[in-house]
């Protein structure tokens, strides 16, 4: 970076807050991706004008910016692969404003989804999108990937919750949206915001809806004795009207690493289906006795529960999918490759035969779960990460998944996002996405070379060595 550049930079930043320590600057190269490049510069900002001064700066000087929250991003959103500035959001963490009667609340992105959601609570109320990652990601980076999770099968994703934002772009400070549920009053950039991974600018502040907490839950485990039954039994539920909270699927190599690594004693089913529905106590009984009556052909097994410690262990189970699939093989790690593609809901029977059919023709392990409510699977690929042979063999048949997927009719990403891991599989115009790119950042500052900017294969910036 330029010896200008950083000079005008601590004139308008506390030094205390910018970083340039090689073990700093090496740190600061991760996401949660299987890619790894080291930054220039970290900067901690305290406020919106600090950020509108260094994205300032960095555009008279062309210098990449790259925001980040918690580092959570699993397709290398937050990995700066041309250097340059990293704009650490965490800093930024106040919960300015919340307005119970208005169902809104103002926050800054570095505020951590579940702090947001304990502070809500106490009023009853609710930040419903609920990713798996949401005890330590933040807003700034759940807007930048239109984070969801679990819930989405019934209350959306982040882009149903934001109703307004003041957003940095390299030509200075602004703010869309408003503070009404209801709007009509122009262009929604704010909307645009939302899923566009810092490539158009710094979101320094979100107004947020929130919702009223449902008063009770219940949960439904239900074993079946082939994933493709299992598929069926899930748009068997929503066809007949049924919304539940969760609808999540884990298939066998998902339960068997889940019991391996946690020892929760999860049935040893080909499937598993865990089903929540929510509301008023009186609905909530009704409709898990409904779900599980609807299952019954499809299931080798079925119960439920509404006791508390028993549901929270059942979701400890599915959370601790991810990290257990680690833990599965040898030699094997989970590497984050096809993991979040979306289905119409129907095709999630075919979609889960097809992946297992070519991870047995490339000879690797695919653990299939996820959000089979909305359409939504997380493939892990399990590979030696240290084995080029292997990375190759996942890399083909990491395409066969897409074409497959694309086939059934869904797309690459349902909430994890596109970065450069899903870059050549992004949905949409990429011409249109650069004519915007280009009016809004004319100098490619802000995260360069992600989405449809990334023409090259994804096995690149592999942070394993
Ligand atoms: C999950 C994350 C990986 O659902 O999206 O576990
Ligand atoms: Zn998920």
């Amino acid at each position: 970076m330029e010896e200008l550049a950083m000079k005008k930079i601590y004139e308008v930043v506390d030094e205390k807050r910018i970083f340039t320590d090689k073990t700093d600057l090496y740190a600061y190269g991760f996401d949660a991706s299987i890619h790894h490049a080291m930054p220039d510069v970290v900067i901690k900002p305290e406020s919106s004008n600090e950020v509108e001064k260094i994205v300032k700066i960095a555009n008279e000087f062309g210098i990449p910016v790259v925001a980040r929250g918690a580092g959570t991003a699993l397709c290398g959103q937050a990995v700066p692969i041309f250097g340059g500035i990293i704009l650490d959001m965490t800093g930024m963490n106040s919960i300015k404003e919340i307005h119970i009667e208005d169902l809104y609340c103002i926050v800054e992105p570095g505020v951590v989804y579940a702090k947001l959601n304990e502070a809500i609570a106490k009023y009853g109320f609710f930040f419903p999108p609920s990713p798996g990652s949401g005890d330590v990601c933040t807003i700034g980076g759940m807007i930048s990937a239109n984070a969801s999770g679990m819930r989405a099968i019934k209350y959306g994703a982040t882009r149903d919750y934001v109703l307004g934002l003041e957003i940095v772009f390299p030509h200075g400070k602004v703010r869309f949206g408003s503070k009404t549920l209801k709007n009509s009053a122009g262009y929604q950039i704010e909307r645009l915001m939302v899923g566009s991974e810092g490539t158009l600018g710094i979101i320094t502040e979100a107004t947020l809806r929130i919702s009223p907490l449902p008063k009770k839950r219940a949960v439904a485990l239900a074993s079946f004795d082939s994933v493709v039954k299992a598929g069926e039994g899930v748009a068997k539920i929503i066809g007949k009207g049924m919304i539940p909270s969760a609808l999540e699927i884990m298939d066998s190599v998902c339960i068997q690493a889940v019991n391996k690594a946690m020892g929760i004693g999860l049935p040893d089913a080909e499937a598993l289906l865990l089903i929540e529905v929510d509301g008023k106590p009186s609905e909530v009984r009704d409709s898990i006795e409904k779900i599980t009556k609807i299952l019954e052909n499809e299931a080798s097994k079925i119960e439920f529960t509404d006791d508390e410690e028993e549901m929270t262990n059942l979701w400890k189970g599915r959370k601790g999918v991810l990290p257990s699939l680690s833990r599965y093989g040898d030699d094997k790690v989970s590497v984050s490759l096809a993991d979040d593609m979306c289905v119409p809901i129907s095709k999630i029977p075919h979609a889960i035969k097809k992946f297992q059919e070519i991870a047995k023709k490339y000879g690797i392990i695919v653990g299939t779960y996820g959000h089979a409510g909305d359409g939504n699977l997380h493939t892990k690929v399990l590979i030696n990460p240290t084995d080029e042979e292997s990375w190759k063999r996942a890399e083909k048949a990491v395409d066969e998944i897409y074409k497959a997927v694309h086939n059934l009719g869904g797309i690459a990403s349902g909430e994890h996002g596109i970065g450069i891991t899903k870059a050549p599989w992004i949905n949409g115009d990429v011409e249109t996405m650069e004519k915007v790119k280009k009016a809004l950042d004319p100098k490619n500052i802000m995260n360069p070379g992600k989405m449809e900017q990334w023409k090259e294969g994804i096995i690149a910036f592999l942070r394993y060595k």
